[in-house]
C-alpha cells in the first residue's frame, strides 16, 4: 500500500515543491517576521540580496542609494533603509562616528578580496578588528608619510614620462583619452612605491595585453562574490585552483614570493613598501606572517600578475584625477581661482609635495572632488556585535545585523555640505574656516576609523602633483563640450569615455 503511494507520487515535483515551499517560508519570515521588518526598502530587498545583486549588474549601487536617502523614492526617505534579510543602510550622518569609527567588525563581503587564494588575507579582506589592527600595525610603516616622501622621486620619474607622453599626444593634435592616461600614471606609481617597479604602462604608452581593460570581469566577480563569500573559497580563493594551475596567473605566485625573498636581499633594494615590511617581518617573525607580505601588495594593487592588478591604490587615485579634470570644466570660477594660485605659486617643473601641499584653492577642488565623485561607490558594511548587539542613531540592532553607511549618501548630506550638497562647488571649502572643519569630519571617502585607508598619503602626495601640473601646464576641453561622462560602480566608480582636447599653456622656465 505505502508502496503503491510513493509509486504514484512524482519525485521531481514534490522535490520542487518542498524548495518552493522552504523558500516561500523563509521569504514571508524574513519580510514580516524580522526584529528589521519595520525599516523601509525595497521589496526584493526585505528578504534577500537579490536588490543589491540586482543594482550591481546594472553597475550604480551609489545611485540606487543616493536615489533612497533622498527620498526620492518618497516613501523610503528617512535614516536606515534595509538593503537585505540582514543589512541596513544608514544615511544619517552620525553614523559616521558609530558605525564607522567604532569598533565593530568589517562584514564578511570584504573576504573576497583575499587573493590569490584564502590563504592571503590581507588588511583590506581581514574582517576582524582585532586581527586588522595587528595586521595593520604590520604594515603602517611602509604607507607611513615620511615614507612616501622618501618615496617622491619615483613619483616624479612617472609623473616626468606622464607629462611627455601627453606632449606628443598635444602636438600631433590627436584627442586624448584622459581617463587611460591617469590611470596608467596612478598603476606606475602604485608598482613604484609598494615593489620599486613600475608596470610599464606609461612607458608602453598602452594597456599592455589589455590587463586593465579586462579586471571588468574581476571587479564584477568581487562585487557579485562578496555577497557570497564562503563561495570565494571554491572559487578563485580555492588553494587547488592555483595548485592545479587552473587560473592562468596564479602559477606566477610562487615566483612573485621568490622575487620579494631575493630583492630584500639585494643592497641596491630601496626603501619601498615591500622593503619596510621585509624588515617588519625580519624583525618581529613572531608578530607577522611572510604571507601578509604579499597579500599586502596584492591589496595595494601592485604585484607582477594581472589579477593583482585589482588592487586598492590606482582606480582609486584615476577617478579622484579625472573628477578634479571634468568638475572643473564645469565650474569656471573655480578653474580660474585655482589657475591663478599655481601661477603664483612658481612651482618646480615636476611641482613638489611641499609646494603643493597648502596652496588652499587647490585643495579645495580637490577635496570637491572626492566629495562629488567618491572614487568608492559601495557602501561600508559593518557587523553588530555579538553577544549585545549596538544601538546606533537611536535605534537597537541585535548581533549579527550587517550596518553599512554609503560614502556617497554622507557626502550630499545637505544638513553638513549644505544645500547645493548635490553640486559641485569647490569654494564651499574656502572662506568659513569653521565650516569648512565641520564637513571635514564627515569627509569619508577614504573611509574612517580602524578600515580606512592606510595609502591616503601616498594618494594625496599623487594628486597634489598631478593637479598642480596638470593646471599650470595645460588647457583641456571636452571633444563633445558638456558630454556626461560614463562611469560604473563595482566597488570603486571608474569614469571613462570623455575624450578630451588638450593644449600647453606655457613651457616651465621658457
Ligand atoms: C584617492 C585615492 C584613494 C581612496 C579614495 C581610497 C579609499 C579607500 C577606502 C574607502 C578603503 C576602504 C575603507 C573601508 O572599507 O572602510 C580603502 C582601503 C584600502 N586602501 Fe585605499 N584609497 C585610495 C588610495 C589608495 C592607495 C594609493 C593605496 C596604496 C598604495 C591604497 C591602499 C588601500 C588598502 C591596502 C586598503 C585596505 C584596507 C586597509 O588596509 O586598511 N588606497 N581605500
Amino acid at each position: 500500500m505505502g508502496g503503491e503511494l510513493l509509486g504514484r507520487i512524482d519525485i521531481p515535483k514534490a522535490t520542487a515543491a518542498t524548495i518552493l515551499i522552504v523558500f516561500l517560508g523563509a521569504a514571508v519570515r524574513r519580510r514580516y517576521y524580522s526584529p528589521l521588518s519595520d525599516i523601509p526598502g525595497p521589496f526584493f530587498a526585505s528578504f534577500s540580496v537579490i536588490w543589491q545583486l540586482w543594482h550591481i549588474i546594472k553597475c550604480h549601487t551609489e545611485a540606487a542609494m543616493r536615489e533612497m536617502a533622498t527620498g526620492l523614492t518618497r516613501q523610503l526617505a528617512g535614516k536606515f533603509v534595509r538593503l537585505s534579510h540582514k543589512e541596513v543602510s544608514i544615511s544619517d550622518p552620525a553614523a559616521v562616528r558609530e558605525v564607522l569609527q567604532s569598533q565593530m567588525d568589517k562584514a564578511n563581503w570584504y573576504k573576497v578580496f583575499s587573493m590569490p587564494d584564502s590563504r592571503y588575507e590581507n588588511t583590506m579582506s581581514e574582517t576582524s578588528y582585532k586581527e586588522m589592527n595587528r595586521r595593520t600595525r604590520n604594515v603602517a610603516a611602509g604607507y607611513s608619510l615620511s615614507n612616501v616622501i622618501k618615496g617622491e622621486p619615483y613619483i616624479d620619474k612617472a609623473l616626468g614620462l606622464f607629462q611627455t607622453q601627453l606632449d606628443r599626444r598635444v602636438a600631433s593634435g590627436s584627442s586624448i583619452e584622459l581617463d587611460k592616461w591617469v590611470n596608467y600614471l596612478a598603476f606606475d606609481v602604485v608598482g613604484e612605491s609598494t615593489f620599486s617597479k613600475s608596470f610599464g604602462f606609461l612607458e608602453a604608452g598602452h594597456d599592455i595585453g589589455n590587463s586593465i581593460s579586462n579586471q571588468y570581469k574581476l571587479r564584477l566577480y568581487i562585487a557579485l562574490i562578496g555577497h557570497f563569500s564562503w563561495a570565494h573559497d571554491y572559487l578563485l580563493a580555492n588553494p587547488l585552483i592555483g595548485h592545479f594551475n587552473l587560473q592562468p596567473s596564479m602559477h606566477v605566485f610562487d615566483t612573485s614570493m621568490a622575487a620579494v625573498k631575493k630583492r630584500s636581499e639585494s643592497v641596491e633594494t630601496r626603501n619601498d613598501m615591500i622593503e619596510l615590511w621585509q624588515q617588519q617581518y625580519r624583525n618581529h617573525p613572531d608578530r607577522m606572517d611572510e604571507k601578509e607580505i604579499l597579500a599586502a601588495a596584492v591589496a595595494n594593487g601592485s604585484a607582477d600578475v594581472d589579477i593583482f592588478k585589482m588592487g586598492a591604490g590606482a582606480d582609486t587615485v584615476s577617478c579622484i584625477l579625472q573628477a578634479f579634470c571634468y568638475y572643473l570644466l564645469r565650474d569656471t570660477e573655480s578653474l580660474k581661482l585655482v589657475r591663478e594660485e599655481i601661477d603664483n605659486a612658481s612651482l618646480s617643473p615636476i611641482p613638489s609635495y611641499e609646494e603643493t601641499r597648502e596652496l588652499p584653492v587647490l585643495s579645495a577642488c580637490i577635496k570637491e572632488s572626492y566629495r562629488i565623485h567618491t572614487p568608492v561607490g559601495f557602501n561600508l558594511p559593518r557587523v553588530s556585535p555579538s553577544p549585545d548587539g549596538v544601538t546606533v542613531c537611536g535605534r537597537y540592532f541585535a548581533p549579527g545585523v550587517i550596518l553599512s553607511v554609503s560614502p556617497w549618501v554622507i557626502h550630499r548630506q545637505q544638513s553638513v555640505f549644505g544645500s547645493d550638497a548635490e553640486s559641485y562647488n569647490a569654494q564651499r571649502w574656502l572662506g568659513d574656516k569653521d565650516r569648512a572643519i565641520q564637513m571635514e569630519k564627515y569627509m569619508i571617502a577614504f573611509g574612517t576609523g580602524y578600515g580606512s585607508c592606510p595609502g591616503r598619503s601616498l594618494a594625496h602626495m599623487e594628486i597634489l602633483k598631478t593637479t598642480a601640473l596638470l593646471i599650470r601646464d595645460y588647457e583641456w576641453e571636452q571633444v563633445t563640450k558638456g558630454q556626461v561622462w560614463t562611469f560604473e560602480t563595482y566597488f570603486t566608480s571608474i569614469p571613462y569615455n570623455w575624450p578630451v582636447k588638450m593644449r600647453r599653456r606655457r613651457k616651465f622656465n621658457a
